[in-house]
């Protein structure tokens, strides 16, 4: 997309919060993961619009912890872009695979998430039941499970 420039936070600034909690309710959860993630910003005309977090898992494995894009931002291709960001950023760190984690719920991100080349390959079953106090419904489906899915860099 034109104009759009993705930037690294640098250590000590301020996290996206705003973005972050849309792609993960929890602000206790978020702070548990994100200050051992490389968190990226996009923005457009200096104005913020897209966060995701990379959290490295072992020497080959990165994991996409979080991605978000503002509301109004949504369904113009940013989400993808920023996906291709991410599994470029990983190829470059030398990492070999990419994996990323999402609600059974969440059917739209699960069919973006395919559509990049990642494949199912775990159910982490009862994770949304579990970590939340508050029960996650979306598409009018509840969130009980976590389905991972994983590609090659
Ligand atoms: N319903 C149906 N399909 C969807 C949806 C949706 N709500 N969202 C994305 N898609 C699919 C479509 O297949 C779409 O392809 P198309 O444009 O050819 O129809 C494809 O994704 C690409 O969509 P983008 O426009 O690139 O997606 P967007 O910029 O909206 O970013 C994202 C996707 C990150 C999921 C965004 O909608 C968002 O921030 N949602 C709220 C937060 C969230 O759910 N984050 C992910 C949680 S999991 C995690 O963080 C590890």
């Amino acid at each position: 997309m034109e104009g759009l420039q993705i930037e690294l936070v640098e250590n000590g600034r301020e996290m996206p919060m705003d973005l972050l909690l849309l792609a993960d309710p929890s602000a206790e959860m978020i702070s548990e993961y994100i200050h051992d993630c490389r968190v990226f910003i996009a923005s457009l005309n200096g104005a913020m619009v897209a966060c995701y977090a990379l959290l490295p898992i072992d020497e080959i494995l990165m994991e996409i912890k979080n991605i978000a894009v503002a509301e109004r931002y949504q369904g113009k291709g940013i989400g993808a872009l920023l996906i291709k960001d991410a599994i470029e950023t990983a190829k470059n760190l030398g990492y070999k695979k990419i994996r990323i984690g999402t609600g059974n719920s969440s059917i739209g991100q699960l069919q973006l998430y395919q559509k990049l080349g990642f494949i199912q390959r775990e159910v982490i079953k009862g994770f949304f039941q579990k970590n939340y106090p508050e029960p996650i419904v979306e598409n009018g489906i509840e969130c009980v499970d976590m389905i991972v899915l994983e590609r090659n860099v």
